[in-house]
């Protein structure tokens, strides 16, 4: 059940401390992705939550998105594409950038990444202030795919990802 997911995902976060720079409390994912039948838990939780047959492509956020996004795809038989970070990927692209704390990010998809009205569920670790998840999103409207569903395993609520990111509905597995 969701409940179940949330108290998996809780079980086997941990909380880093001033990293990556003082102040800052990391949410440290890899004890889950690291622990074979709690990964695949909640991995079959996505899937069932939008269903197998609501999309026919699988795109992740570098670097950690990545993980989640290929069980995904390889459990449903679809693909996945890769968004990345600026300067990766070697052929022609669409470019989004957003705002950090200090400066700002590029994230980039292929331009023919996507059959278009390809169906594409997005997913990612975690959700924090929702920069990485509204410039993939764009990308993927972009490159003529079409939003199926986001999904995150953790979601910090505190930092208005959700809201930056509404109407469009933002799925997840434990908020925090
Ligand atoms: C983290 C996380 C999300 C993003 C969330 O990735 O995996 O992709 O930050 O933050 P936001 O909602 O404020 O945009 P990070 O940029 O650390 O990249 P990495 O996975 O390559 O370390």
């Amino acid at each position: 059940s969701g409940l179940d997911a949330a108290r998996l995902v809780a079980s086997r976060v941990l909380d880093v401390p001033d990293f990556p720079k003082p102040g800052v409390v990391f949410k440290d994912l890899m004890p889950l992705f690291a622990d074979g039948a709690a990964f695949r838990e909640v991995v079959d939780r996505i899937i069932a939550y939008h269903g197998p047959e609501s999309f026919d492509a699988v795109v992740g956020m570098e670097a950690r998105g990545f993980v989640v996004a290929a069980a995904i795809a390889y459990a449903t038989g679809v693909g996945v594409v890769p968004v990345r970070k600026a300067g990766k990927l070697p052929r022609a692209v669409h470019s989004a950038s957003y705002e950090l704390e200090y400066g700002e990010a590029t994230l980039e998809v292929h331009q023919d990444a996507f059959t278009a009205g390809h169906r594409v569920l997005v997913v990612d670790d975690v959700l924090a202030t929702g920069g990485t998840a509204a410039a993939t999103l764009e990308l993927v409207e972009r490159a003529g795919g079409t939003v199926a569903g986001f999904t995150v395993l953790l979601e910090l609520g505190f930092l208005g990802g959700r809201e930056r990111l509404a109407p469009r509905p933002v799925h997840a597995l434990l908020t925090v």
